[in-house]
């Protein structure tokens, strides 16, 4: 077992209602590039459905936060210094009233991890191939009994890929670029819109391009492309799909 220890605590009440209204727990797999929307579609469908929320870039970033802290560079793609900071820290990811709270070593990060700086952090930590294996590791673990809505860059190709259900989820650069930035504009962060749009390009090329497991769709996953879509109409969906797929598992 590895040194790392990551947790999905869930309250009584949601554990319960988990329990109780499925009649066959599947493994939703989220996949897409950043600012497609995942995790709202994520967080929306796993409330829909009474299942359990699971942010796995979340990991990549609180990672990426605790070597920007200790200065570990994590450009080189071989170091061996993160696979060991890795391995050496603690996750903890609190599911409450549908939303992720991260603690990183016992510290509350989950508003610390969601810096540009950190953003891009994560997206050249998630490069090394020893951190993917600790992180990778711990996803099934905390996902494998079902139940559970999870959202990344690797879910349906690498860490289930025998998913009941895979959605790759897109947008368009621009209008994901827009959303991010509407994001940081809501919470007060003045940022650029054309930046925005070269970050996430930056961001894409990284992401799709590594050896190790690239953002790809997966054959057998659903492309849904949400530039002209209202979220909840694409939660809907998905939770409709997900429904059907139920049924089918139980039959
Ligand atoms: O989804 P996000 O923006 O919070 O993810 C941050 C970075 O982490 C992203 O640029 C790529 C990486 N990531 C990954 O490689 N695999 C995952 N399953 C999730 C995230």
């Amino acid at each position: 077992m590895e040194d790392n220890i990551f947790n999905v605590m869930l309250t009584a009440r949601e554990r319960f209602s988990a329990r109780r209204s499925m009649p066959r727990k599947l493994i939703v797999a989220i996949d897409g590039p950043v600012g497609s929307g995942k995790s709202t579609l994520a967080r929306r469908v796993a409330a829909m459905l009474s299942y359990i929320y699971i942010d796995t870039g979340a990991m990549y970033r609180a990672v990426a936060l605790k070597a920007m802290r200790n200065n570990i560079a994590f450009d080189d793609v071989s170091a061996e210094k993160l696979v060991a900071l890795a391995r050496a820290t603690r996750i903890d990811l609190r599911a409450a009233d549908g939303r992720q709270q991260v603690l990183l070593d016992g510290e509350d990060v989950t508003a610390a991890i969601r810096t540009p700086e950190v953003a891009q952090g994560a997206s050249k930590v998630a490069v090394n191939p020893g951190v993917r294996h600790v992180l990778v590791a711990e996803q099934r673990r905390a996902g494998e009994a079902g139940g559970v809505v999870m959202e990344g860059r690797d879910i349906g190709t690498v860490v289930f890929p025998d998913a009941q259900l895979k959605i790759f989820l897109t947008a368009s650069p621009e209008t994901r670029a827009e959303r991010r930035w509407r994001e940081h504009q809501q919470k007060g962060d003045q940022i650029n819109l054309g930046r925005t749009l070269d970050e996430i390009h930056e961001r894409d090329r990284r992401d799709r391009e590594r050896t190790t497991s690239p953002l790809v769709q997966a054959e057998d996953a659903v492309l849904i492309d949400s530039t002209a879509m209202e979220p909840e109409e694409v939660a809907r969906l998905v939770a409709m799909l997900a429904r059907e797929r139920e049924s089918a598992a139980v039959a």
